[in-house]
């Protein structure tokens, strides 16, 4: 029996020709745009389940790192005022306000106007309202004003209760790098496996592409920034090559950088790749200058007895924070900070191999 005010199968219900969904070759999908499962976790909560187990990040997300080893060093507490300045996915700001809730706050801030509107919204559909929460499109570089502006919110909401401004934080968090949503999207420019336009901004309406970069750079700076953000080996040399090149696409420079490893064991290229993307990342988004400043503020935006925690990922972001902790408690602005870096555990890293170079280190300002 047929009913006629039913679309047929190959219509959809608004008249429309119903079009099928493309399929991907093989049984697992391969591209990012392929994983349409994975990126519906309620839907396919099986295949997240399978794809985690694996050891991997499902498309579209991103899994917190050593948050227990986190929520040790920042020990949150009711009623706190916590900025997690590299809000991403929000795994961490979740734990943070499970920690801080009732009559705490959290600021988000993150520098990417692609993924922190998905992630404010989840966060409010997980419940969390703007009195628990507020999401700032900024770089960390600028907490200060992001804290002044949180501050007048809640002035604003409370009027009658001009003691309740908040000016300093009793937490800070800043989870260094890019998160898995920049990373494994190739549309992003981030990624060594797949071809995409060469960006890597993490804010793609500002500043200058990868691609932009190495057409501007001189051999001698090429080298420099490979050396320095990335400790290649074999600076000069790539950068010899590489310099005042176009590039358009990501695999057009990975094929280059392989033509120009001829000799070298396929591992060892894989990892100059890796470096190569470093370095133009950390150059692309002046990570080094967002992190100097993030730690010359820190003094003055926690509150006496605040705590703060950084997770690294290299060498060049954990040296910088161990030298601006070790120099604040010379001279007396933190009372204590981790004594030896934090490393997650052994099963950690086994589950999440992302997490393998993460570092962690926390300080608490004077009283
Ligand atoms: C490793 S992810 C953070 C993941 C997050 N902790 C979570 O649990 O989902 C790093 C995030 O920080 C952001 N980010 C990196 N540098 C930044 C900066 N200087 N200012 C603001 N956001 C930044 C990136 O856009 C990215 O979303």
């Amino acid at each position: 029996m047929s009913d006629s005010t039913l679309p047929s199968s190959n219509e959809s219900a608004d008249g429309t020709p119903h079009r099928r969904r493309p399929r991907y070759a093989g049984r697992n999908p391969r591209r990012f745009d392929e994983k349409y499962k994975e990126r519906d976790p309620l839907r396919d909560a099986e295949t997240v389940a399978k794809v985690l187990a694996s050891g991997k990040t499902p498309a579209g997300t991103h899994r917190p790192i050593m948050v227990t080893e986190m929520i040790a060093a920042l020990m949150p507490r009711p009623g706190a005022l916590v900025v997690d300045c590299t809000l991403g996915y929000g795994g961490h700001a979740r734990e943070l306000l499970a920690h801080l809730l009732p009559d705490g706050h959290l600021l988000g801030l993150d520098a990417d106007p692609l993924e922190l509107p998905k992630t404010e919204a989840r966060l409010r559909e997980a419940g969390f309202g703007p009195e628990a929460f507020t999401a700032v499109r900024t770089n960390f570089a600028g907490l200060p004003q992001a804290l002044v502006t949180v501050s007048s919110l809640s002035s604003a909401r409370s009027a009658a209760n001009s003691d309740s401004l908040l000016m300093g934080a009793d937490c800070i968090l800043a989870d260094l790098g890019v998160s898995s949503m920049q990373l494994d999207d190739p549309a992003r420019g981030f990624s060594t496996k797949s071809d995409g336009p060469l960006d890597m901004r993490m804010n793609p309406r500002r500043g200058q592409s990868a691609a932009a970069l190495l057409v501007r750079s001189s051999s001698e700076s090429l080298a420099e920034l490979f050396k320095t953000n990335a400790d290649e080996p074999r600076a000069r040399e790539l950068a010899a090559v590489l310099a005042q090149r176009s590039f358009t696409t990501t695999r057009e420079l990975t094929d280059a950088i392989r033509a120009a490893s001829p000799e070298t064991a396929k591992d060892e290229v894989d990892l100059t790749v890796r470096r190569v993307f470093q370095a133009l990342r950390i150059a692309v988004n002046d990570e080094f200058s967002a992190l100097n400043a993030l730690l010359r503020s820190l003094p003055t935006c926690l509150n006496p007895g605040g705590r703060v925690a950084i997770l690294t990922f290299h060498s060049g972001e954990d040296r910088r924070v161990k030298q601006a902790f070790a120099a604040g408690l010379r001279d007396g602005t933190y009372a204590e900070i981790a004594r030896d870096v934090i490393r997650p555990t052994a099963e950690e890293r086994h589950d999440n191999p992302r997490s393998s170079s993460a570092k962690l280190r926390w300080a608490r300002r004077c009283s």
